[in-house]
């Protein structure tokens, strides 16, 4: 029912506030204890481990911001079920498959990387899932201090106050065959760095050096796309395509996690997501498809026009 959903709704709100804020102490008590210290031997410290390589780590606070999730959401809701980065990678157990009962799907800190190195780019992401569809996204960056949220039939917003998309709409329109027309293109690298010619890797290396390309454009005046970026956090390359200040993202190599609370933003500002190997939106290839991970996704900003249009989907 309706009440229930926004009651979930308020409540993951400030759950995502609350795991924001314990990611914020947790950075500042390291900048206080390890102001002295050489930054690499800082870096490897905070790394607890290293899952597939050594860019796919995990610090202790990926640890402790997921364990007070889980619980939070057990007293609250001790009837959903729980999928999270840290528990998932623990057991490395197939419970993580998405069924149709309401599901929380939690990164408690997407930018791992980013974090250990003090860069701004980190945030909480916390989703419900309810039939394999989000039904409620929270995504906090405490240092942005932005807060997006998304609740089903309720909208996006920015900080519980201002609805997405704020640029949505610039640029209305068809988009031309090749890209859309001025437009920033977002690129993750994923975790997977074996050197393959068939790799996910060398893929998103040529997406990326192809869009590059069109920033010069072809008279040399400036051509198609206005920038290129790699922000170091999926989550929030899909917030800012809610947001449409990114006008396209794509990534292989994300798990549910890093997506679900993205696609429930992204979905209710009107964009659109698709795991783009074979192009199919979301909304009928359904959340579940990507459980085996190493998914290609494709998303378009709000008022953009189709999937089709773009004639990029990986
Ligand atoms: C990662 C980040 C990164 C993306 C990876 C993700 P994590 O999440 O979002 O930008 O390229 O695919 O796994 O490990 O920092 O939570």
């Amino acid at each position: 029912p309706e009440s229930e959903l926004s009651e979930i709704y308020a409540f993951a709100i400030q759950l995502g506030k609350d795991a924001g804020t314990i990611l914020l102490e947790s950075l500042h008590e390291r900048r206080r204890d390890d102001v002295d210290g050489e930054k690499q031997e800082i870096v490897e410290e905070l790394v607890m481990e290293e899952k597939m390589n050594a860019v796919d780590i995990v610090t202790k606070t990926d640890n402790e911001v997921e364990e007070f999730i889980h619980a939070s959401i057990q007293k609250r809701y001790p009837s959903h079920a729980f999928i999270g980065e840290e528990t998932y990678s623990k057991g490395a157990s197939k419970d993580y498959l998405v069924k149709n009962e309401p599901t929380w799907i939690v990164d408690p800190l997407d930018g791992t990387v980013n974090f250990t190195h003090s860069f701004v780019m980190f945030c909480v992401s916390i989703a419900l899932v309810v039939n394999q569809k989000p039904v409620v996204g929270v995504v906090y960056a405490p240092l942005l201090n932005q807060l997006f949220s998304a609740c089903k039939g309720k909208g996006a917003w920015l900080n519980e106050a201002t609805k997405l998309p704020l640029l949505g709409s610039v640029g209305v329109g068809p988009i031309p065959k090749n890209a859309p027309s001025k437009c920033v293109f977002s690129c993750e690298w994923g975790k997977d760095r074996r050197d393959r010619p068939d790799g996910n890797l060398h893929r998103k290396v040529d997406s990326f050096l192809n869009m590059a390309a069109e920033v010069g454009g072809r008279d040399g005046k400036g051509g198609m796309v206005h920038g290129v970026r790699s922000l170091g956090s999926a989550t929030l390359d899909l917030a800012y395509v809610a947001m449409g200040a990114f006008d396209i993202w794509w990534e292989g190599g994300c798990w549910e996690w890093d997506v679900a609370a993205g696609i429930c933003l992204l979905q209710e500002a009107g964009g659109l997501i698709t795991t783009a190997n074979p192009p199919e939106d979301i909304q009928t290839s359904k959340i579940e498809d990507a459980n085996l991970g190493g998914r290609l996704y494709l998303a378009i900003r709000p008022a953009s026009g189709t999937l089709e249009e773009t004639g990029r989907q990986g």
